[in-house]
Formats: structure tokens, sequence, C-alpha cells
């Protein structure tokens, strides 16, 4: 549904150049939500921006449902028009809602409606067919003032929504909100992107976001997506960062002579009670150090770390059941059990002053 090829968007400041991104391919499915995560600085709203064509990518395509946006750009004195109607089945909702003071929620909504030349009538059964669906039935003549930061942005999805995108872009939209509400407008994206389909490309700076709502995830460092895929496949890479940190685990050895090993579940494996198989058929005690489970898509996923009695040497065959079982197993070395106070959110941590 969105592409993008060797995207590459270098800013020109005071004579100094910031490439912002650095040759991103990014392929969202339809009808998923796709989260992007990294730290301030990352290129995570560059991204988006260009994704739209709020801002012109230096180099590389963009592809939004079968269409080159960076062609459409590029073509001249009629681009402006062919733009703007691409453009129009592309939703945009922002950190800080970007609410009209001066016009009423209704007339907030149908602001995108007036330019695309929707006639009165149409609008205004448009935006309270709108308000319906964000729950805001009743407040189509306040004034955002009048709202609080929740119902703020519901009325920034829902204008986002008035021209029937089937893509939804979304900045931080959750940045501004408090923890309850962050979870109301999260459920409502969600709700949104099953009941209508569409296709939602989010930015984040909070992995719990990601956690939520996303089938598939990508991580940004310096204007690079450094992993991606769906959460499935990234619980499935070794090492990856971005599973680590959906699904921290810690916890240290409790004695010498003891085998500790992370283990992964998803998909069908998650369901079988192998743990407790594994005590029974080898006649081993068990110790759970942690654990993260979730329930991801409806599917149970998570890691949790086990401790066994004995050396490495001595586990080879019940570590062998394990991955007989499908699991995803990791053999956690004595020197890399961290004290969960000492571990450190890799993806997130700041490499610098912002
Ligand atoms: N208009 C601009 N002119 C010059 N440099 C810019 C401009 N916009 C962004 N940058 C630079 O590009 C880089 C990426 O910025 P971007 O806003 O995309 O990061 P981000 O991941 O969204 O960060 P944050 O999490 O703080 O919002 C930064 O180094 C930033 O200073
Ligand atoms: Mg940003």
């Amino acid at each position: 549904m969105i592409t993008t090829t060797g995207l590459t968007k270098v800013y020109e400041s005071r004579g100094r150049q910031v490439t912002a991104l650095d040759g991103v391919d990014l392929h969202v499915r339809e009808g998923e939500v796709f989260g992007v995560i990294g730290q301030s600085g990352a290129g995570k709203s560059s991204l988006i921006r260009c994704v739209n064509l709020l801002e012109r990518p230096t180099s590389g395509t963009v592809t939004v449902d079968g269409v080159d946006l960076t062609a459409l750009a590029g073509r001249g004195r009629r681009a402006g028009k062919d733009l703007r109607r691409a453009r129009s089945s592309i939703g945009m909702v922002f950190q800080h809602f970007n609410l009209l003071s001066s016009r009423t929620v209704e007339d907030n909504i149908e602001l995108p409606l007036e330019i695309l030349g929707v006639s009165g009538a149409e609008r205004s059964r448009r935006a309270l067919e709108l308000l319906d669906l964000v729950g805001l039935a009743d407040k189509a003549k306040a004034y955002p003032g009048q709202l609080s930061g929740g119902q703020k942005q519901r009325v920034g999805i829902a204008r986002a929504l008035a021209g029937n995108p089937k893509v939804l872009l979304s900045d931080e939209a959750t940045s501004a909100l408090d923890p309850e509400t962050t979870r109301s407008i999260l459920q409502l994206l969600r709700d949104l992107n099953r009941q209508l389909g569409l296709t939602v490309l989010l930015i984040t700076h909070e992995m719990d976001v990601v956690k939520t709502i996303c089938d598939s995830a990508a991580l940004m460092r310096k204007g690079r997506i450094v992993e991606s895929g769906t959460v499935s496949e990234l619980l499935a890479t070794p090492g990856s960062e971005l599973a680590a940190e959906l699904f921290p685990v810690t916890g240290d050895a409790t004695g010498p002579d003891r085998t500790v090993v992370d283990v992964t579940f998803h998909g069908e494996a998650a369901t079988q009670p192998v743990i407790s198989q594994l005590s029974r058929t080898y006649n081993v005690d068990i110790s759970i150090l942690g654990a993260a489970m979730d329930t991801v898509g409806g599917r149970q996923i998570g890691r949790m770390r086990i401790e066994l009695p004995g050396r490495y040497e001595e586990n080879v065959v019940p570590v062998g059941f394990l991955r007989e079982q499908g699991l995803q197993v990791e053999i956690v070395e004595a020197d890399a059990t961290v004290p969960a106070q000492a571990a450190q959110s890799p993806v997130l941590a700041k490499e610098g002053a912002k």
C-alpha cells in the first residue's frame, strides 16, 4: 500500500547539509498498522512528511496505493492538481492536533472537504457521520478550546478521515496525551483500521504504542531503517533489538553451574505447555527468571528466561527438546545476564544531546 525505494532527504540549512533520510526502503502492506520507532532525530517525521510529499524527497520514490507520488510532484505546472487528488487518499494526524480554534469541531472536519469542493449539505452530513465514528456526536458545535486533549485528537482523526482515505499517517499522535487517553486513541485507531480496512503508518518513540496496536514495525536510526518486519518475524530474528525491546526479559542465574536460556514463543508453540513437558520428560526443576508475554493480533507471543540446573553441556538434550517444539532458544552467557536496573533501552538510548 505504501512503498518507498531509496528515499533520501537532505536538508540545507545555513549552508550545512543534514541527511535526514538515507536510502529508506519501506513497505507497508494494505490493511496493516505499521509502526516506525526511533530516537529523536532519527528521521521519523521526515519519513512521514516525505510519504505524503509535504516534504519533497531529495531522491527516491514514494508509491501510495499504486500511485507514484514522486512522479506526480515532478510533472511541472499540472502537478499540483494531480498531487492534491492523490493526497486526498492519505489522511494525516498530528501530535498537536492542528485544529483551527476559531472554527467549530464540525467546521474543522469540513475544512478538507471544502478544499475538495464538496457541497455544503454533503459536507455537513459527512462531518456528523465522522464525529459519530470517533465517538463525539455531541460535540459538533463545540470549539476546540472546549475539548480535552483526547477529544481534540479525535477531531483530528475525524478530519483526517474526511476525504475517505485508504491510508492514515500519524506522527506522534498520542505523545501529548496522558497514558489512559493514549490507550483510548490507540484503540480508536485500531478500530478504524479494522472497520474501514484503513492502512495506518504511525511514528512513535514509545515502544508501548508499537506493542499495543502494530502488526509490523521498523526501527530507524540515523536516517536508515535498521530492522523491520511483522512482530512475529522480529521475534523470530535472533538478536533483534526491536524484539528485545518489545518483550524484554532480564534475570540473573541464581548460582554457578546453571544454564540460563531465553525462550521465544510465537505461533503454534505458544499454545503448547512446553515448559511443563520439558520438566516432566527430563525430570528437571525449571526456574522462571523473567517473562514478557502478551497477546498480539489475538495470539500469545512472548519471551521467557528460564534456568536449568547444571552447565550447558549437561542440558544439551533438554535444550534440543525445546528447539524441536518449534521454539526459538538462545543460551544466555553467564556474564550477559544484566541486572534489571542496569538494563538500558538500546533502541531508544540517546546517542547525544538533542
Ligand atoms: N526543515 C529542516 N531543516 C533542516 N534540518 C531538518 C529539518 N527538519 C528536520 N531536520 C533534521 O533532520 C534530522 C531528522 O529530523 P526528524 O524531525 O525527521 O527526526 P525525528 O525522528 O522525527 O525526531 P523527533 O523524535 O525528535 O521528532 C534531524 O537532524 C533534524 O535536525
Ligand atoms: Mg518527529
